[in-house]
């Protein structure tokens, strides 16, 4: 330990390279890392976090007011490594003085590509190409053989243009596409530069949009925002995407209105109950399915190791980490 570094133990979840974790090792943190991807079972987690300072947690991890009191009074940090923090009891932590670390801006990019690689599949149908291919049944070019959507001159409706969405937007134009957004209040300063227009009403957007993409955190008034009644004003031609939080979306319903022709495809990164996919999802020819990619890639994974190895060390130094929650 260093003489006026910060002490004490910081608890890993799961698995991570050993070069990630070193800046705490090095600053003479203790380092004790859950060695498997499968979950601990609660009484052996708490049993795991009893007495650490800080805890490092993934999306799939539920930090609830039962683990943080199961850590005790020593605990100073969570920080997930997402930007998502739909899986942390915010209050709770607040409640206990526990400050909450998460990785925003350094996957903005790798986010953003993920989304224009699920738009532009499904809009050039590429699921179904490749099962044709694979299948050998494809005999041939054929004039009209899936046809799909051309992306300049068309709408691109963006449900939160915050910067995963501003982002998605700004490949969206390099596109030829037009770019709508609708959220609680017009962000003017990023839809200038984007020509976006602000729809003050969200079943409107939905209504007028050829694509529609996602990209709000989860919370109680966000879970099923796309509804049945909501999916149904879509108009029939149009493309779903999601690579921000699978409850976003009632999956039952968007598999129903895909089953029946009521929307043209969806590129989906994420689902309502990860790992399991709904069983219709599988068997739909237009659905481009990855298995929560957003930010899958070697720069932006490091990047985001980064910053909560760095958001760790501030807070046990007694600081505030410039990408703890507010
Ligand atoms: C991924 O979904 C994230 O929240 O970082």
């Amino acid at each position: 330990m260093t003489d006026d570094g910060p002490a004490g133990r910081v608890f890993v979840t799961r698995p991570l390279p050993a070069a990630w974790l070193a800046p705490l090792r090095d600053a003479g943190l203790t380092v004790d890392v859950h060695e498997a991807e499968d979950p601990l079972a609660t009484a052996e987690l708490h049993a795991r976090v009893a007495g650490a300072a800080a805890l490092w947690v993934q999306l799939t991890d539920r930090v609830d007011a039962a683990l943080l009191d199961a850590a005790g009074p020593g605990l100073r940090a969570v920080a997930t490594y997402s930007v998502g923090t739909n899986h942390i009891d915010a209050t709770a932590c607040r409640e206990r003085g526990v400050v909450v670390i998460h990785t925003p801006d350094v996957l903005t990019d790798a986010t953003a590509d993920l989304t224009l690689a699920l738009l532009l599949a499904a809009a050039r149908r590429l699921p179904e190409g490749q099962r044709l291919v694979a299948s050998g049944g494809w005999r041939g070019w054929a004039a009209t053989q899936l046809l799909g959507m051309e992306l300049r001159g068309r709408t691109l409706g963006v449900v939160g243009l915050g910067r995963i969405g501003s982002a998605v937007a700004a490949r969206a134009r390099a596109f030829g596409m037009r770019i709508a957004y609708h959220q609680r209040h017009p962000r003017p300063e990023a839809a200038a530069p984007l020509e976006a227009d602000f729809v003050d009403d969200l079943d409107r957007l939905l209504a007028t949009s050829d694509v529609v993409t996602l990209h709000l955190p989860l919370t109680p008034a966000t879970r099923h925002l796309l509804d049945a009644r909501r999916l149904a004003l879509l108009p029939a031609h149009a493309l779903l995407i999601n690579a921000a939080r699978g409850p976003l979306v009632d999956e039952g319903a968007l598999v129903a209105a895909l089953r029946e022709g009521r929307l043209a495809g969806a590129g989906l990164d994420v689902y309502e109950e990860e790992p399991r996919v709904h069983p219709g999802l599988l068997e739909l020819p237009n659905v481009v399915l990855a298995p929560h990619l957003g930010s899958a890639t070697d720069t932006t994974r490091r990047a985001m190791a980064e910053l909560c190895s760095a958001g760790i060390l501030t807070a046990l130094a007694g600081g505030r980490p410039a990408n703890a929650l507010a």
